[in-house]
C-alpha cells in the first residue's frame, strides 16, 4: 500500500507539477458473499470491501476545471468545469464514472472547486470486483474533501448509485456503492436494501480467508441481460401484486407463494423469482451462521446460491461453474459461489487459512488445464469504506 500511494505521488506530479496541498483518496472493491441478484429487489446482501482497491491522488485548483488521469483508462484523460453544466460522456466511456458523481453533488447544489487527479488501481476493471462503485465513490469523496465538505456514507453511495443509472447508464442496485462507501475493516456487512439498515458480520483471519478467483473470461453477446433480469422480476412482481396490492417487490413475496403460482407464470419468470426469493432467505441465515462461526453450514449455502444463479438466474458461465465444482473439491473449502452480476467475472471462496495456499495453486492447475487461461486468485481481507488516507 505504501509502495503504491508513494508511486501514485510521483505519478502525480509528473503528470500535474509539484505545490499545493495534495490528498490521497483509497477506495476499496468489494466481493459480495451472497445475496446476488437481490438488491434491486428490496433483499438482502452480504458483501465486504476488499483490499484490492482505486487510489486518487488529488488537488484543489481555483479555475473550478477537472482534469483526471487514470492509468487503467490512459486513452483519454477526464476534463469539465465544476461550474457549468456537467454533460454525460457517451455510453462506455469511463469518463462517467467522474462526470456522474460530479453532477450529483451539482444538482444537490453542493459547492464545489475544480481539481487535478490522478486514479491507480491495484483493483482490476471490468471484473466484477465494483472498480466502477469504487472509482465513483471515490470521486466524490475527492471532491467532498477538496472543497471542505462531508456527506454520510449512505448519502454518498445512494447519490453514487443514481450517478452510475444516469451516466453509466447501469440500472445497478444499492449493493456497490452501499459497501465501498461504508465497508468496515475485518468484517462483512448484512444490508437490507430497503431500509438500508446494516449489521456488520465480524470475519476471523484465523478463522477463514475469503479467497475471489477472476476467471478473466467475458462471455460475447453480454449486453442487456441485467436490464432483462430486471424487467423479469418486475413482472414476477405484477403477478403478485395482481393477490395482494402491498406487494411491491419479490421482497414481499414468500417462497410457498412462488411456489403455488408455478402455473400461472411464465417459466421464466418463475425461475427468476424462486431465485430471488430463496436467495434473501439463504443471506440472511448465512449472515446468522457466520456469527455463529458455523462455517460449514454457511458455505453450503453459498454453493446452493451458485446452483440457483446458475439453473433458476441463468447468470453463470461454463468457466464460473467449474473454478466453483473444482473449488468445492479441494480441501479445507467452506463453500464456493460467483459473486457479482455473473456472465463472467469472478468467484469467492471461503477457505480454512491453512490450505489457503494449496487452494489457489491446485485452482489455477485445473482452471488452466481445462481453459487454457489464466486465473488471478486474490486472498482479500476485509478493509474500511472508502477514506481519505492523506
Ligand atoms: C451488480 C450490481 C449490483 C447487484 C449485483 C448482483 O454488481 O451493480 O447492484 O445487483 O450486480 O447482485
Amino acid at each position: 500500500m505504501l509502495d503504491h500511494l508513494q508511486q501514485a505521488k510521483e505519478s502525480f506530479i509528473k503528470r500535474f507539477g509539484e505545490g499545493g496541498r495534495i490528498h490521497a483518496i483509497r477506495s476499496p472493491g468489494r466481493v459480495n458473499l451472497i445475496g446476488e441478484h437481490t438488491d434491486y429487489n428490496d433483499g438482502f446482501v452480504c458483501p465486504m470491501a476488499i483490499e484490492p482497491h482505486v487510489l486518487m491522488i488529488c488537488r484543489a485548483r481555483e479555475d473550478g476545471q477537472v482534469n483526471v488521469h487514470s492509468s487503467a483508462y490512459a486513452e483519454h484523460d477526464v476534463r469539465f468545469s465544476v461550474d457549468g453544466e456537467i454533460a454525460r460522456a457517451r455510453s462506455g466511456d469511463w469518463s462517467n464514472y467522474v462526470r456522474g458523481p460530479a453532477a450529483m453533488l451539482r444538482s444537490k447544489g453542493v459547492p464545489m472547486v475544480g481539481m487535478d487527479c490522478y486514479i491507480t488501481n491495484t483493483l482490476p476493471t471490468g471484473s466484477g470486483l465494483s472498480s466502477s462503485a469504487a472509482m465513483e465513490v471515490g470521486t466524490m469523496l475527492a471532491l467532498l474533501t477538496l472543497a471542505g465538505n462531508e456527506m454520510g456514507a449512505q448519502e454518498i453511495a445512494s447519490l453514487c448509485q443514481r450517478a452510475e443509472h444516469e451516466y453509466a447508464g447501469m440500472p445497478c442496485g444499492i449493493m456497490d456503492q452501499s459497501i465501498v462507501a461504508g465497508g468496515r475493516e475485518g468484517h462483512a456487512m448484512l444490508l437490507d436494501c430497503r431500509d438500508l439498515s446494516r449489521r456488520f458480520i465480524p470475519l476471523d483471519p484465523l478463522e477463514l480467508r475469503v479467497v475471489v478467483v477472476n476467471s478473466n473470461f467475458k462471455p460475447q453477446l453480454v449486453g442487456s441481460e441485467y436490464d432483462d433480469r430486471g424487467r423479469e422480476c418486475e413482472a414476477g412482481v405484477a403477478h403478485f401484486r395482481k393477490l395482494n396490492p402491498g406487494i411491491t417487490h419479490l421482497r414481499d413475496v414468500t417462497l410457498d407463494q412462488v411456489l403455488a403460482a408455478r402455473s400461472d407464470l411464465d417459466e421464466t419468470v418463475f425461475r427468476r423469482c424462486r431465485h430471488v426469493v430463496a436467495e434473501n432467505a439463504r443471506c440472511q441465515q448465512f449472515a446468522e451462521l457466520m456469527e455463529k462461526r458455523q462455517y460449514e453450514q454457511a458455505g453450503e449455502l453459498m454453493v446452493q446460491s451458485h446452483e440457483s444463479l446458475r439453473d433458476d438466474y441463468d447468470v453463470s458461465t461454463t468457466h464460473l461453474d467449474h473454478l466453483v465444482d473444482s473449488a468445492v473439491r479441494l480441501k479445507g473449502v467452506y463453500g464456493s459461489r460467483m459473486t457479482g452480476a455473473g456472465f463472467g467475472g469472478c468467484t469467492v471462496s471461503l477457505v480454512q487459512p491453512r490450505h489457503v495456499e494449496q487452494f489457489a495453486e491446485q485452482i489455477r492447475a485445473s482452471y488452466m488445464q481445462t481453459f487454457d487461461i489464466t486465473p488471478d486468485v486474490i486472498v482479500t481481507t476485509a478493509t474500511n469504506g472508502a477514506q481519505l488516507i492523506e
